[in-house]
């Protein structure tokens, strides 16, 4: 039976004796904030109703009690009484004492490498689109991975648009709706045609930048030619485990990505290689050497260092130990987080062509989805 106990000025609860935890601490401002009372909060939509302006700034508890699973408390100078889950309260605890990693990733993040090729992320278009499970196992694989395949697609031009209704929206840029990736592939150039691009985020001069891409085959009569991936957290966690200081450099100074590739077009961003929320949670990566713009942001005295890391991150990115590579056959498409896989495409062995479709969209969308997804289907996956 857990117990409840207050501190003499009532400005913090301690819940102990739960059964799989320690006790957790919470303030009592925190606990008036985040009550869920109809007056706090709209009972249709969950908004909150009060701002921290109606809270007054010296709220304590007066009064703590259990009621079955319920911690009922009240509160001064408001005089008013409010009912808290104990589940929902143990659910969103934040007395933790541990220092997470620098660079540490979200649970339901698992970072990978050329390990993965046996198990790329993978289902059928049409069940995806007909089979709410499904679609909700794919885009949770998604989110694990930061990309998924889909094959057994139909192979029309647009088939790309029916991707991205599956969990969000096209998002337009100055390159259009969507832009074509078409390659003729001549037997007597192949020099040409197998331009080796090193593997990349899209349109990291774009703030905020797109966050999901998805490419989509049409046409494939070329040999060679495949996609490849590699899992940009996987990289700078190597590159932390084997020098920090590179890591360090990368990520708490911003280098400079421009595009402008016509007269109306200067696009400019300021952001690390590595982002880190404050925290430490790594939260993107951006790697594109084709847009890379004049570094200025590091002092003169890590400048030598923020070279010697950059290049050291772009050979672990070019290790074929990093890589998965796979083959887009007609009507099979991918989806990539690009805050976090890079992508390119190998060079060609063969003539032929080879005819994709690519257009940007937002992972904001993509974990609303999977979480409403989980929400309502959660008893098919038990
Ligand atoms: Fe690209």
């Amino acid at each position: 039976m857990p117990t409840l106990t207050l501190t003499q000025d009532g400005s913090i609860l301690t819940i102990s004796d739960l059964p799989h935890t320690d006790s957790i601490r919470f303030h009592a401002i925190w606990l008036r904030d985040n009550a869920w009372d109809d007056t706090t909060r709209a009972p249709g939509n969950g908004q909150r109703l009060i701002a921290l302006r109606d809270i007054p700034t010296d709220t304590h508890i007066s009064h703590a009690e259990l009621v079955h699973d319920i911690v009922r408390l009240t509160f001064t100078p408001e005089n008013k009484t409010l009912d808290y889950s104990i589940g929902w309260l143990i659910d969103n605890a934040y007395d933790r004492s541990a220092t997470p990693t620098k660079g540490w990733t979200a649970p339901q993040v698992e970072t990978w490498d050329s390990g993965l090729m046996d198990a790329v992320p993978l289902a059928d278009f049409n069940d995806v689109q007909t089979n709410p499970a499904a679609l909700r196992d794919w885009l949770a694989l998604v989110a694990r991975y930061g990309f998924g395949k889909l094959v057994n697609g139909p192979t029309d031009t647009g088939s790309l648009f029916k991707v991205v209704d599956l969990f969000g929206y096209v998002r337009d840029t100055n390159y259009g709706r969507h832009f074509e990736v078409r390659t003729e592939v001549n037997p007597t150039n192949l020099a040409f045609t197998g331009l080796g691009l090193q593997a990349h985020t899209d349109n990291p001069y774009r703030d905020p930048v797109p966050s999901v891409q998805v490419l989509y085959c049409l046409e494939s009569s070329a040999a060679g030619g495949e996609n490849m991936v590699v899992d940009g957290f996987r990289a700078a966690e190597r590159l932390r485990e084997e020098n920090e200081e590179y890591f360090d450099v990368l990520s708490q100074h911003c280098a400079r990505f421009e595009y402008a590739g016509d007269d109306t077009t200067c696009l400019r961003s300021r952001r690390p290689m590595i982002e880190l929320a404050p925290d430490g949670e790594m939260i993107g990566i951006r790697f594109n050497n084709r847009s890379a713009a004049a570094i200025t942001d590091v002092p003169f005295d890590k400048m030598a260092t923020y070279y010697a890391a950059y290049r050291r991150l772009g050979e672990i990115i070019d290790d074929p130990a990093m890589e998965v590579t796979f083959r887009l056959n007609p009507g099979e498409s991918f989806v990539v987080d690009n805050t976090r896989v890079l992508h390119a495409r190998k060079g060609y062995s063969g003539a032929g062509t080879r005819w994709l479709q690519g257009c940007y969209a937002d992972k904001d969308g993509l974990y609303s989805k999977l979480a409403s997804l989980s929400a309502t289907h959660q008893e098919a996956a038990e």
